[in-house]
């Protein structure tokens, strides 16, 4: 049994940052868990854009505009203005200087910033193409050290210990529902562990991988939310699955990211006959419209036509230098995949990419649950609303991880919380469970839940296709949840009973959902003043 002040679950930039500012007070015991086997491995190392920075004649305002723009009318102006105002501060202070994360300028020593999709103003700082990497390369470098804090890898949570759920005294914080930290599943011992912790933040990413086509890796099945969910926190805005626009559709690199910064940089769509045609769906923005319209004229050409992708040309727009020199991860990935791109467009289609929902925080992270709170992709603060503006993720993940630490580091700085009630925790029961989990149930039902989703709350939505994954998702889960109860803990069941879990919360709130908003389009829907609708 493990005893930790701050329990922090999910290694991105959103929990390390959390973890770099706590680790400030040496007195702090701050443990991280990640299921990954690599502590960089996380959503946040696939980040290929950038992050939202701030260059001259920019201002919190501009960027406050273009995020409530992208959202769509859904997102909190009082969250993205946090985010405006005290993103590009801390990315100099978190990123550049502590994590010594060193963007790309240009021989002057000015940084580059490049153009992305809804933004008034090239304000996207950039590694390469490879952002996401140089940031968790600082950050775990950074955090190796600080002594007080602790990361343990190959650890997959199981469930929030929650009082009075998990209390062996009913009686126990009978006024609200409690975290004690959570369930934890040693991969390489195969044995649950307690992990108990006076606060726990989720910070587990997103669920991309409930869906088909996804360009999220292998651990983004929604883990946190589902077990957030279970612990009675209250969950909202899941209907907002944002679908990337441009994902590589090549045989054995599906999935691979073609990051926005391609049409940046002068990257236009066309049909495979040679078309461009997003001036037709976008006159104001073309290629650079929002993500969720991008995705659906893509979505559209491709149904009406039948087309099995489009195709995004740099080819024609930018020297076979300066393509490499700007886009080397993705030049030598679609290499490696037979295609050079410096000579031939890249086919790509629309996948699933980042959930704009999540647990309901508040602008210190919060969640409805004492003492636990949500960072990054799993929480929602309500910046994205309906869709999020591109190269905010990061951002995001870096400011509330920040301000999670600044009001848990009060909190326990303040209050003398009572530990005794760990003592009220029990062990995990895993009596008369026999059965080893078979992998071939575990990627079949998997595969279905993608299937489901895909087909039938994907891109384009209606009542009936919602009923109908709903009634699919509820059967499986059953399914599922037997299977669960009565077989050996692997992380693949652990991860299909979350999936099943937090896809039936998408499709419910997407059936509950009537009205076409940014990256929710129900065709059924009836069409209010300000929808950009295809
Ligand atoms: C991209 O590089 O296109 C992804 C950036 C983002 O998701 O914000």
């Amino acid at each position: 049994m493990n005893r930790t002040d701050v329990l922090i679950i999910g290694c991105g930039i959103a929990g390390a940052t959390a973890a770099l500012r706590l680790a400030r007070n040496p007195n702090r015991l701050v443990t991280i868990v990640t299921r990954a086997r690599d502590a960089h491995e996380s959503n946040t190392l696939y980040a290929q854009g950038g992050i939202v920075g701030r260059g001259a004649g920019d201002t919190p305002e501009l960027l406050l505009g273009d995020i409530l723009q992208a959202g769509a009318g859904v997102s909190s102006p009082k969250a993205a203005r946090i985010l405006s105002e005290e993103g590009p501060t801390l990315l100099h202070e978190v990123l550049e200087e502590l994590a010594q994360v060193a963007f790309d300028q240009d021989a002057n020593g000015q940084p580059l910033f490049t153009q992305e999709a809804a933004h008034s103003r090239r304000r996207i700082l950039h590694v390469g193409d490879g952002t996401g990497r140089a940031i968790m390369n600082g950050l775990i470098t950074a955090l190796s050290h600080c002594p007080n804090v602790t990361i343990e890898s190959q650890m997959t949570a199981v469930d929030l210990i929650t009082f009075p759920h998990h209390s062996r005294n009913p009686l126990d914080n009978y006024e609200g529902i409690t975290c004690h930290g959570a369930y934890m599943f040693d991969r390489q011992e195969r044995t649950v562990h307690r992990c108990l912790a006076t606060t726990t933040v989720l910070a587990t990413g997103g669920l991309g991988r409930i869906y088909r086509n996804t360009t999220n890796p292998l651990g983004a099945r929604g883990d946190g939310l589902a077990m957030a969910n279970r612990a009675g926190a209250r969950i909202t805005n899941a209907e907002y699955v944002q679908f990337h626009p441009t994902a590589l559709a090549l045989p054995g690199a599906e999935g691979f990211l073609i990051s926005e910064a391609v049409r940046g940089e002068g990257g236009v769509l066309i049909t495979p006959e040679g078309q461009p045609f997003m001036m037709s769906y976008a006159p104001e923005w073309g290629d650079l419209a929002p993500r969720d319209v991008v995705a659906r004229a893509i979505h559209h050409e491709m149904e009406r036509n039948g087309y099995s992708y489009v195709l995004l040309d740099i080819a024609s727009r930018m020297p076979a230098d300066s393509i490499r020199e700007r886009f080397p991860n993705i030049y030598s990935r679609c290499l490696k995949a037979g295609l050079d791109i410096t000579r031939e467009p890249i086919p790509v289609v629309p996948a699933a990419h980042y959930f704009c929902g999540g647990v309901l925080v508040d602008e210190w992270g919060r969640s409805s649950v004492d003492r636990l709170y949500g960072v990054g992709e799993v929480s929602c603060t309500g910046v994205h609303g309906a869709n999020r503006l591109a190269s905010t993720s990061l951002l995001e993940g870096l400011v509330w991880g920040n301000r999670a630490a600044e009001h848990i580091e009060q909190l326990l700085d303040q209050q003398n919380l009572v530990r005794a009630e760990f003592d009220n925790v029990p062990p995990w029961d895993e009596s008369g469970l026999v059965a080893d989990a078979d992998p071939a149930l575990i990627q079949g039902d998997m595969q279905t839940i993608q299937n489901i989703m895909w087909h039938y709350v994907g891109l384009v939505r209606s009542a009936e296709r919602i009923s109908r994954a709903i009634r699919e998702l509820r059967h499986l889960w059953n399914e599922i949840e037997t299977f669960y109860r009565t077989t050996k803990l692997d992380d693949g069941l652990i991860g299909l009973r979350n999936a099943v879990e937090v896809a039936l919360i998408v499709a419910q709130a997407a059936l509950h959902n009537r009205q076409s908003r940014g990256c929710h389009y129900r065709q059924d829907s009836v069409a209010v003043e300000g929808d950009r609708l295809i």
